[in-house]
């Protein structure tokens, strides 16, 4: 059995479709949801398939808190699923090349600390980009910088808002994420 840990801040629509991917599969387990945002839609899309739903503030996090109850839950993989506060190097220590992140851009371009959500679309929208796309990428003490793990493009040059921009790239995000985490546990 291979543990899967999310965490997530907003919406939780990736969280929600790793949930949905992964309850059916036996080898998988989703065994916990981690949010700094109690008003997270994240929540109730875990309380629906019955993932255990941990709500913390910068100090829990940056302490021993969060690490303490990621332990407890023995993860293979921390799964990053808009996630926008910096991850903590404490728990990054504990588990090298086994923390995820999933970025709405083609890093290295268009990432950083500021650049998550809309900004990164409306970025991609004011430089008229022809095309944008989804970064999975393991996590590292620097915002964005890790390795690359997979990547997809979309083209977006008819695109006339950053909210369209934004749900191509999203549409894109729930096709792959899923899918490149089994491959990750399966290596
Ligand atoms: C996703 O587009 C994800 O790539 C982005 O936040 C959105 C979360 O949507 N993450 C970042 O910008 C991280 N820098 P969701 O809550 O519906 O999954």
């Amino acid at each position: 059995m291979k543990n899967i840990v999310l965490f997530a801040s907003g919406g939780g629509s990736n969280a929600e479709k790793i949930m949905e991917y992964f309850g059916k599969k036996d080898e998988f387990n989703v065994v916990g949801l981690f949010t700094n945002n109690p008003n997270a839609g994240a929540i109730n899309r875990a309380k629906s398939y019955n993932v255990p739903v941990f709500v913390f503030n910068r100090e829990e996090l940056n302490g021993d808190f969060v690490l303490k109850n990621v332990q407890n839950l023995n993860p293979d993989v921390i799964v990053l699923a808009g996630f926008l506060w910096k991850f903590p190097s404490n728990i990054i220590a504990q588990y090298p090349d086994r923390v995820v992140n999933i970025h709405p851009a083609l890093l290295p371009k268009y990432g950083g600390k500021g650049m998550y959500g809309i900004h990164v679309h409306t970025a991609v929208l004011e430089n008229k980009e022809e095309e944008t796309g989804i970064t999975i990428h393991y996590v590292n003490d620097n915002y964005d910088e890790g390795n690359i793990i997979f990547q997809a493009t979309v083209k977006v040059s008819d695109c006339t808002s950053p909210q369209e921009v934004a749900s191509r790239v999203l549409a894109l995000e729930h096709e792959h994420f899923p899918r490149v985490i089994e491959e990750f546990l399966s290596k």
